[in-house]
């Protein structure tokens, strides 16, 4: 058994997740053994919002932040190992994917190569540097160098945790963009995407409708306030990001201000307690449109495994029930995987991966023409932990 770590920072630029794993010589099994969320602080997410969403950004801020995020998270583990007790020395490695400032998942030619590219920031090399333990780091550019789109990554450890024999089930991630895995049972396919919006549109009608003083909406209390408006809704998931097969990724450069305000075009004169509910729909409702959309009846999942801090908005959860009733929605406590830490979790299986000289994307999943390992690696000391393991 080696100790691992993941780190984990997504769209909704709420924080750092950090878990520690622990993962069976050959990767076919992975316990959970603690985690933590660290907060960014205001000043820090505020910059992120910046070089995240913005089309131009301060050069320097931007090469300073991926040094500022390597240091923060290296304070997550350092936060990590002390909450758990668990010592520096026992760790293999740290998985840490890094936040995402631009993700382009489209193969655009220029001078007739392909182009496709995604940016995540938090420098590998300063976290090895102040913790002393190995990093993998930049995970899904290697996919898309492959061709692929770079996400999702997640279904490699869906497939490992969930997969079973008889029955179809289906994995939903709902972070700031949400993204199912769906598992079939019957001839082990795969099929995984980006769905659409997670929790990103909510976080952005709540501060934006509730003038910046809150940042998402509790339990989905407020949308259980509102009538959902189906008229706009219906306009909204004619959107041609819900309409294109998969293989597909996206982002916020997608599903980010504009779009929202186009939402908000589409019902001027309704209230604001109808308007947030209508636009928290949209997750639930292209979630579900996605699964009746692209999977086909035979392979139709029993059941849907939530992860993500969409899982506590309870709007989401009993629109996702209504609109699925052929499904049993669960958090994916219920399979005793704590649902804020499951990416991290899915991120230290994969650094793990890469250090046993093993691929971890799904070409089926992503579009690439081949299964690639994964991410860069920063040794430490002179690296022979690293070299001892492969010779
Ligand atoms: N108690 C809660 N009620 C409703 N939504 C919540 C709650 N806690 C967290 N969230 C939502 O979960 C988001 C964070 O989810 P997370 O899975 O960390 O996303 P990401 O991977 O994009 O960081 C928050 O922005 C918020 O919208
Ligand atoms: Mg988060």
């Amino acid at each position: 058994m080696s100790k691992c770590i993941g780190l984990m920072s997504g769209t909704s630029l709420d924080g750092i997740d950090a878990a520690l794993v622990e993962i069976e010589k050959n990767g076919e099994q992975i316990r959970f053994i603690g985690g933590i969320t660290v907060p960014f602080p205001d000043v820090v997410k505020n910059e992120l919002i910046k070089l995240a969403y913005r089309n131009t950004v301060d050069k320097e801020v931007l090469v300073r932040m991926d040094c500022l995020l390597g240091h923060l998270f290296s304070d997550a583990v350092e936060a990590l190992l002390k909450t758990s007790g668990a010592e520096k020395q026992d760790i293999l490695l740290i998985a840490s994917h890094g936040q995402t400032i631009g993700h382009y998942p489209a193969q655009k030619k220029q001078l007739g190569h392909s182009t496709a590219f995604s940016f995540q920031i938090g420098d590998g090399d300063v976290i090895a540097a102040r913790t002393g333990i190995p990093v993998v780091s930049d995970f899904r550019r290697r996919d898309m160098a492959a061709g692929g789109t770079g996400a999702p990554l997640i279904p490699l450890l869906d497939s490992l945790l969930f997969q079973n024999g008889s029955r179809n089930v289906c994995c939903l991630n709902i972070g700031g963009i949400a993204n199912i895995t769906v598992l079939t049972a019957g001839n082990g396919r795969i099929v995984a995407f980006d769905t659409g919006p997670g929790n990103c549109l909510s976080d952005l009608a709540v501060s934006r409708l509730v003038d910046g003083r809150m940042c998402f909406d509790k339990g989905g209390e407020m949308a259980f306030r509102g009538k959902v408006h189906d008229d706009i809704l219906e306009r909204v998931l004619d959107d041609p990001y819900f309409l294109k097969l998969p293989p597909k990724s996206t982002g916020r450069e997608y599903f980010n201000e504009d779009f929202l305000d186009f939402i908000l075009g589409l019902g001027r004169d309704i209230s604001f307690e109808d308007m947030l509910a209508t636009v928290s729909c949209v997750t639930p409702a292209s979630i579900a449109a996605a699964l009746r959309n692209f999977v086909p009846e035979d392979e139709f999942p029993e059941e849907l495994i939530v992860s993500g801090g969409g899982v506590r908005n309870r709007f989401f959860m009993e629109k996702l029930e209504d609109f699925l009733p052929e499904m049993v929605v669960v958090s994916s406590e219920k399979y005793g995987v704590d649902p804020d830490f499951k990416e991290a979790m899915g991120f230290a299986l994969m650094g793990f991966r890469t250090f046993s000289g093993l691929p971890s994307s799904i070409p089926s999943v992503t579009g690439a023409d081949s299964e690639q390992i994964l991410g860069k690696v920063s040794l430490t000391g002179n690296g022979s932990r690293f070299f001892n393991r492969t010779t």
